[in-house]
C-alpha cells in the first residue's frame, strides 16, 4: 500500500521547521523612509503614522543615529521643502533640503546606505512629478531636471538615487549624467513598477504632494497590468538600473515573482507603501490584529515573492523586534 504523501512530519518540531524555512526577513533587508524638511512647523507637526514623521534637516543626523543603533543599514530620503516654485528647482539645487541632509548624514556616517528619492513633485507648486507639456506630462522636459537632481544628490554623498516619477528614459538620462559628472559609483534604485494606487494617501499628506485628481493617471501604471510592468522593468534594466523596485508591495506579489524569474541577476526591492502600513496600524489599534505578527508575515511574503529589500515605514519597529 502506498503511504499517503506526508509533508507534515517536517513541521512537527520547531527545530526542523526553522531549519527548513525557505526565506526570512532580517533587519539588513529593511530600508527606512526618512522625510526631511527645512520647515520648523512641519518638523514639529505630529505624524499620522510612525515612520511618516518629518525630521528637520538640522536634526537628521540624530534620526540616522537612531536607525543605525537599531541595526538598520539604510534609508530612503524624501525632501519636504518649506518653499516650492513653479519649476521645482529645489529638486536639483545643491542647497536643496535633500542634498543638505545627505551631506550632514554622510559626514557623520560614511558607511550608511543613503538612497535619495528624485522627483519634482515635492518641489513644484503644482505638485506634479513631470513638467507639463502641450500633450500632457513631458518626459523630454522632465528628464534633464531629474538628472540634475540625481547629480546634486550624488555629489552630496548619496549611495543610490531613486527616480520615482515614472518618467520614460529617466534611468538612462540619470546614468549618463552621473557618469559624466564623476559619480560613476552611485547606483540607481529605479521605481520601475509604480501602480496608480489608492494606497499612497498618508505619504502624500506627509510629503505634501497630493496631486490634482487624475494628475498621475498617465504616468503611473494601471493596477490591472502586469505585462506592462514587465516592460517597464526591462526598459529600466536596459538603461542601467542597479536595483528595480515595485510598489505597492502586497498587491504585486505576482509581479515581484515574475521579475525575479526574468532577471535573476537584478536586485529587487518592494515598497510597502503608506496605505499598506496604515491598514495594519488601524486594525492593530482596534485590537483586531497584532501589528508585529502581521508585519512579519507580510515582510516574509515579500521575501518569498523575490524581494531582496523592503522599504517600510515599520522599519524601526521591525528592527526592534528582529534585532540587529
Ligand atoms: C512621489 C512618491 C509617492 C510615493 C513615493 N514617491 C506618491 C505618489 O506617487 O503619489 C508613495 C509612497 C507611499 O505611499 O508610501 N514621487
Amino acid at each position: 500500500m502506498n503511504a499517503a504523501p506526508a509533508v507534515r512530519r517536517l513541521r512537527v518540531t520547531a527545530a526542523l521547521r526553522e531549519m527548513l524555512r525557505e526565506v526570512d526577513i532580517r533587519t539588513r533587508h529593511l530600508v527606512a523612509p526618512l522625510f526631511v524638511t527645512d520647515d520648523a512647523l512641519l518638523a514639529s507637526a505630529p505624524a499620522d503614522l510612525p515612520g511618516l514623521a518629518r525630521v528637520h534637516v538640522d536634526e537628521v543626523v540624530a534620526a540616522v543615529d537612531r536607525l543605525r543603533d537599531l541595526g538598520l543599514r539604510g534609508a530612503l530620503l524624501f525632501g519636504v521643502p518649506a518653499r516650492r516654485d513653479e519649476d521645482g528647482s529645489g529638486a536639483w539645487r545643491p542647497d536643496g533640503v535633500v542634498p543638505r541632509a545627505i551631506r550632514a548624514i554622510r559626514t557623520a556616517h560614511p558607511e550608511f546606505m543613503l538612497a535619495a528619492d528624485v522627483c519634482l513633485c515635492p518641489c513644484r507648486l503644482d505638485g506634479s512629478c513631470a513638467v507639463p507639456g502641450p500633450d500632457g506630462p513631458s518626459d523630454a522636459a522632465t528628464r534633464p531636471r531629474i538628472a540634475a537632481a540625481a547629480v546634486a544628490c550624488a555629489q552630496a554623498g548619496a549611495s543610490l538615487v531613486a527616480p520615482s516619477g515614472m518618467i520614460d528614459g529617466a534611468v538612462g538620462a540619470i546614468r549618463s549624467a552621473l557618469d559624466e559628472t564623476g559619480s560613476g559609483t552611485v547606483g540607481i534604485l529605479a521605481y520601475s513598477v509604480k501602480h496608480e494606487s489608492a494606497l499612497y494617501g498618508p505619504f502624500r499628506d506627509a510629503a505634501r504632494s497630493t496631486p490634482r485628481p487624475g494628475a498621475r493617471t498617465g504616468l503611473q501604471l494601471d493596477p490591472a497590468n502586469s505585462r506592462d510592468a514587465i516592460r517597464e522593468v526591462d526598459a529600466d534594466v536596459a538603461e542601467g538600473a542597479d536595483i528595480v523596485m515595485v510598489k505597492p508591495a502586497l498587491s504585486n506579489l505576482d509581479t515581484l515573482a515574475r521579475i525575479r524569474a526574468r532577471h535573476p541577476g537584478v536586485p529587487l526591492a518592494a515598497y510597502h507603501v503608506s496605505g499598506e502600513y496604515a491598514q495594519i496600524r488601524a486594525a492593530a489599534l482596534r485590537g483586531w490584529i497584532t501589528e508585529r505578527d502581521v508585519l512579519l508575515e507580510q515582510m516574509t511574503a515579500l521575501r518569498r515573492a523575490g524581494a531582496d529589500l523592503v522599504v517600510t515605514y515599520a522599519a524601526e519597529a521591525l528592527a526592534g523586534w528582529l534585532g540587529a
